[in-house]
């Protein structure tokens, strides 16, 4: 004989929850204050017995619940004025509604708030109808047949207080446990009658599936035994559509119920249970089925083993279908005896995500399994610990490729800090953070800061990862500085940024490669600094004199942008012109003028006053600015004789004697300004 247990068989999601919350309440309780129920938890005769044998009462009517006690909701949920009488009252409430039943809730509220009118299909006496109907003032029309529609519409009764038109059409819900064809047939007839209306679908997905696979199982045995409660309406569903398809259908309670010499004969026994089933109940029924009934076919292990190897084992990736979405949970079909049931907290979500915005119904999920509770749990599933498998193979695989992974900051430690990749984290030590000096107090700065890095260990039974951003940095430099070597040539003239001084010159970035611009070669005039022409961050044409790239030098020119002086002195400068420059020094012969960087000419002592001077200091300063009028310009010489006494302004009167007569012109020797220290050969000076 062969027994076959059909998938989704056994407590659903919110039933689980309402008997794990029950239990719990019992084993935290210090029995001073007494637990309530409003009526039976589950409809399972051997949960309720052994929950009041724990002394939880069941109660039918608020007013019998004490104020101090604890009162659990059911997973059928309870209407609004339940809640608020039980607040009025100060009762503390444990609420295990079903997420999808309270889902349901605010469908009809806001319909309700909005002046639409409610249909519920479902059975009028069933607890949970009930409860959703307390959330529409009670005025939604319940209706489970064809017939309860033709009825309500052919008397022309429409027994809400706001009547569906096309500008306001119903909403329709139904009962979680209701069968798709009843909805399907209240869908027809209410077109039938002409009643504008929207449909949500609340039917449970994991009663839907229960349903399906106890129809296909039947199809397929001799025999089906569905086991549930007496009173449980999901089961009695179960049962009818077995029986639909399999003439030797049993409703069974618990073993006794067993009618084990019908199923004597029978080859292949089919096995479905309702969602307020426990499994321990539905595991003895199935073992007293085998012990009992079996023949040579499979020992008792063998078909429990055949049940458990559905299972997926904890730490198992999984991949099933979205079967429904709640507020804080999603119900996944793994295609075994159970579901998986993945919480919201397992699910990395954004700020402001909903799992709906997520997950939808029929979406084919992988998730990883936490928990393959033996009893009657679901199979507790988690996404996040799903995408740390998965990012520490990616961690691995960077490892073993060297491919960059891009990380955020998260915290200081001692010696570095912390960054996460995506669900993990790795610790970058301090060395490694840049490829600067990084001092123990500028780590703060790297806070929340994102960039790519390099994987350079991993132990991930460990949980530990070490990155390096530094390596990173300095293979980017590197390949910078290659691009950079590459598009740099000699006599190229190029932009750049003055970075840093030195007394010897300034150091220009050309675009990640620095090159010197040595103090000689910045201006065709005479200087003693740098920063007297340039300033940091300044940016520069600059001409590239040379290029050393094995000792990583480059030699920079300024002045080379500009055409040297002497070179264009016909264009500039001619003979009587009167020009303005700067006296730059003063000797005993006369002084020297500067018309501009590079260009000096000569006032002879004797062409500096209209009167004889003993001393040229008594007339002029260095720095001062004096009008010359040009004398002369001797290109091969490069000299030019400049007089401030014939400039305008500067001439003699007529009448004066004429001045004692200094020294010619041509006798005195003429010198450039002497730079007290000499730069360093460009050559010399470091490129970085
Ligand atoms: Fe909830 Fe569906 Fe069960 S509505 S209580 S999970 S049958």
């Amino acid at each position: 004989m062969e027994i076959i247990r059909a998938a989704h068989s056994g407590f659903c999601f919110g039933v689980k929850n309402a008997v794990d919350t029950a239990y719990k309440l019992i084993r935290n309780s210090d029995g001073s204050r007494p637990i309530f129920t409003h009526g039976q938890l589950i409809h399972n005769r051997d949960v309720t017995d052994e929950l009041a044998s724990y002394g939880v009462r069941i109660m039918e009517d608020l007013s019998e619940v004490p104020e101090n006690a604890i009162l659990i909701v059911r997973s059928h949920g309870e209407t609004e004025a339940f809640y608020r009488e039980a607040e009025a009252r100060g009762i503390e409430l444990v609420d295990t509604t079903c997420p999808f039943v309270a889902r349901i809730h605010r469908f009809v509220k806001e319909a309700h708030d909005s002046g639409t009118p409610v249909i519920i299909v479902g059975d009028a006496s069933h607890p949970e109808v009930i409860g959703i109907n307390g959330w529409c003032g009670d005025s939604a029309l319940i209706v489970a047949t064809k017939a309860d529609v033709d009825s309500v519409f052919g008397e022309q009764s429409f027994d809400v207080k706001v009547k569906p038109t096309p500008d306001n059409p119903a909403l329709v819900v139904c009962q979680t446990t209701l069968r798709e064809q009843a909805l399907i047939d209240v869908e027809a007839a209410l077109k039938e009658n002409g009643v504008p209306f929207t449909v949500k679908n609340t039917i449970c997905n994991a009663t839907k599936d229960r349903q399906q696979a106890a129809e296909a199982l039947s199809k397929t045995v001799d025999a089906m035994v569905v086991i549930g409660g007496k009173n449980s309406s999901n089961t009695k569903k179960l049962y009818d559509i077995c029986k639909s398809n399999c003439a030797k259908s049993f409703f069974v309670e618990n073993i006794p119920d067993l009618p084990l010499k019908l199923l004597e004969n029978c080859t292949k026994i089919g096995v479905a249970a309702g969602a307020s089933t426990p499994e321990r109940i539905i595991e003895e029924v199935i073992t007293n089925m085998s012990e009992t009934i079996t023949n040579e076919a499979m020992t008792m292990e063998e078909v429990m083993d055949q049940i458990d190897t559905r299972l997926p084992h904890p730490g198992e990736i999984v991949t099933g279908e979205v079967l429904q979405v709640a507020d804080d949970v999603v119900i996944v079909n793994l295609n075994c005896k159970k579901d998986g049931i993945l919480s919201k907290s397992e699910v990395t979500l954004e700020d402001g995500q909903t799992l709906s915005d997520v997950f939808n119904v029929g979406d084919e999920i992988k998730a990883k399994v936490i928990k393959t509770d033996d009893n009657d749990a679901g199979i507790m599933l988690s996404k996040k610990r799903l995408a740390v498998t998965e990012h520490w193979k990616e961690i691995n695989d960077a490892l073993e490729s060297g491919q960059l992974i891009n990380v955020k900051v998260v915290r200081e430690v001692r010696g570095g800090v912390i960054a996460a990749y995506k669900e993990i984290t790795g610790f970058i030590p301090l060395s490694q953070l840049s490829d600067k000096y990084i001092e123990d107090d500028q780590v703060g700065e790297f806070m929340n800061q994102e960039f790519d890095v390099k994987v350079t260990k991993v132990d991930s039974k460990r949980g530990r990862a070490v990155f390096s951003r530094r390596n990173v940095l300095k293979e980017e430099k590197s390949k910078l500085l290659d691009e950079v070597w590459e598009i740099l040539h000699e006599n190229d003239i190029v932009e750049g940024t003055v970075k840093r001084f030195t007394n010897y010159g300034a150091f220009v970035d050309l675009g990640g490669i620095d090159g010197l611009l040595h103090i000689s070669e910045i201006s065709w005039g005479k200087l003693t600094r740098p920063e007297e022409v340039l300033q940091k961050d300044q940016k520069i044409n600059v001409k590239i004199l040379s290029m050393n790239r094995e000792k990583g030098k480059i030699s920079l020119g300024l002045k080379q942008t500009m055409p040297e002086p002497w070179s264009v002195i016909d264009e500039k400068y001619h003979v009587d012109d009167i020009v303005k420059g700067k006296i730059v020094q003063l000797k005993e012969y006369g002084a020297f003028v500067e018309l501009e960087p590079g260009l000096d000419g000569l006032v002879h002592i004797s062409e500096v006053a209209n009167k004889h001077v003993e001393n040229i200091n008594d007339e002029l300063k260095v720095g001062q600015e004096v009008n010359t009028k040009i004398l002369d310009i001797d290109v091969d010489r490069k000299r030019i004789s400049l007089s401030i006494k014939q400039a305008p302004g500067n001439e003699a009167p007529v009448e004066e004697a004429p001045a004692e007569e200094a020294p010619a012109v041509e006798e005195v020797p003429v010198e450039a300004p002497v730079v007290e220290e000499a730069a360093p050969e460009v050559t010399e000076a470091p490129a970085e």
